[in-house]
This record gives C-alpha cells, structure tokens and sequence, in this order.
C-alpha cells in the first residue's frame, strides 16, 4: 500500500465527482445529504443498499484514497432513504495512515461537488466525559483540533471558499436539535460534548486525558475534525455523531484495543444505524 502524498485539488475533485455522476448515471447534482461512517458504523450503508442503492469501491474513483484500516469498508454508497436522496463514505482515511490532510478531506470536497449540502460525520471515540459508557452516544457540540495540523493550510483555493473561514458554529445548532428530538422519540439518551480531534495512531496516555479533560473535552478520536473544518470551509451544515466506544485511557481498568473499538461499535449499530436513518429525510 502507498499513500501519495500529492495534494489533491479542485481539478482532482471535479474529475472524481464527475466520474461518480457518470457511475451513477446521473448528472450533477445527485444528492443534498452526505454521510462519513466511521469504525465499525458502516451498516446504515448496507441498509440503503439493501434497498436498491448503488455502491462504488473508493478505488474506482479517480484520485480517492483508500484505507488500510480494518474495520473501514472504503465504498461509496448512493441510495434514497424515504425518497430523500443520500451518498454515503463507507469507510474513511485518516492523517495517521499518512496521507496529507488534503486527502483526509478530498472525499468530503467531492460530496460537495455532487452537491452536498448537509454533512453527517460519524466516529468511534474514547469517553472522557462524566457519566459516559461505552454504547453512548454522542452528539458533537464543538471540538478541539489537536491533531497540530490542518486541512486549509497552504495557500487558499477561493473556489472552495475563503481564507479564513469561520468556525463558530461548526457544529449546526439547528441539526444538534433536530436530533435530540429524533433521538428523543426513538428513546434514545444521547450524550452532548466537545469532540477532541488527535493525530494517533497511539491512543492516549492517561495524562493526556487528563489534559483533555481539563480543555473541556468530553470524547477523544483520531478523525472528524479535518473533515469538519474542510465542511465549514465549503458552507457545508454539519451534524457530528460520536460513538463511545469505549472509555479514554486511566478511565478504567482495561487496556485499549482497536478490538474492543470494533466490538462495542457492533453492538450500539442497530442503534446508530436506526438514528441516522430516521435523521436523514429530515435534514
Ligand atoms: N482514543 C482515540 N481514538 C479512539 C478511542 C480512544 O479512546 N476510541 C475509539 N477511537
């Protein structure tokens, strides 16, 4: 596996968002929802193909990288959730992997380009917050990019927006809400929280979460929040999902394993799957 590390651009975007139009047949725009699943969160994806949706391998999309992670399927899947029409990231790329952050992001920039306009990020995440279990849910509020890096640094394409984009409501208000309310009639108690966003691959050490949770953090990940940035840069309305998968390093007695990440996503992903599914045509 390699991972280049060209800085894909406007160009490489147009061409992968009008090689998908052409798989899908269909003339740009194709959807006003877009969807990034994280770990172990990929089954809303097989749902909607299940239900007549078309998927397309990352590999057989000019310029999109893919992912040596287990657990992160790599397809993009377009389908129709109660008529509403959807695209979805089933598997994403992280900056550990190494790939620059252009490339962290490009698959978000080319859901733009095929027009979409409302962006659900999902994730796996270590719990720090008070009274958080593993199988929560939670809904971002806001995050802290620790990751020492970012996806807009270097000189600014206008054509995705501008210099200095702002950040102060990242996380949509409106949507925040909006699931609360689905998330209430479907019984769920979801979580609120600050997202802190880490490089990885190493998972914290109990200092850090300690640190972590004197900034205000709540959950802890290793994705998120370049996508999240390269969103707002684009205009994009943002709902963030994390999935506690289990709780940050000195919270509890066990050690931290990619394993016990996959499994406890599993288990919460009728759950999840059934939220964002519901979320969807309601946008
Ligand atoms: N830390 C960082 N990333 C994670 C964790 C964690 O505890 N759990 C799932 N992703």
């Amino acid at each position: 596996m390699s991972f280049p590390q060209e800085t894909l651009g406007h160009p490489h975007v147009v061409a992968a968002a009008a090689a998908i139009a052409d798989k899908l047949r269909s003339s740009i725009p194709v959807a006003a929802v877009g969807v990034v699943l994280g770990s172990g969160l990929g089954s809303v994806a097989d749902v909607v193909v299940e239900r007549g949706g078309s998927a397309i391998d990352y590999g057989a999309i000019p310029h999109f990288p893919t992912s040596s992670v287990e657990g992160h399927k790599g397809r993009l899947v377009f389908g129709r959730v109660e008529g509403t029409p959807v695209l979805l990231l089933q598997g994403r790329v992280h900056r550990y992997e190494g790939y620059p952050a252009s490339s962290v992001v490009f698959p978000v920039r080319v859901l733009h380009a095929l027009g979409v306009r409302k962006l659900i990020v999902t994730n796996a995440a270590g719990g720090i917050g008070d009274g958080f279990r593993p199988g929560d849910l939670m809904v971002i509020e806001d995050h802290l990019n620790l990751t020492g890096d970012n996806p807009l640094s270097g000189p600014n394409d206008a054509r995705f927006g501008p210099r200095f984009p702002d950040m102060s409501e990242a996380y949509s208000r409106r949507l925040r809400k909006l699931c609360f309310d689905v998330g209430e009639t479907r019984g769920l108690a979801l979580q609120r929280g600050v997202y802190a966003g880490l490089l990885g691959p190493s998972y914290e050490t109990p200092a850090e979460i300690r640190m972590l949770k004197s900034f205000g953090a709540h959950a802890v990940g290793m994705s998120t929040v370049h996508e999240v940035i390269a969103a707002s840069h684009l205009g994009v309305e943002v709902l963030g999902l994390s999935c506690v998968t289990n709780l940050a390093a000195g919270l509890s007695s066990t050690k931290l394993s990619h394993d016990e990440v996959k499994e406890t996503a599993t288990q919460v992903e009728q759950e999840f799957s059934g939220l964002v599914l519901d979320l969807l045509p309601r946008l």
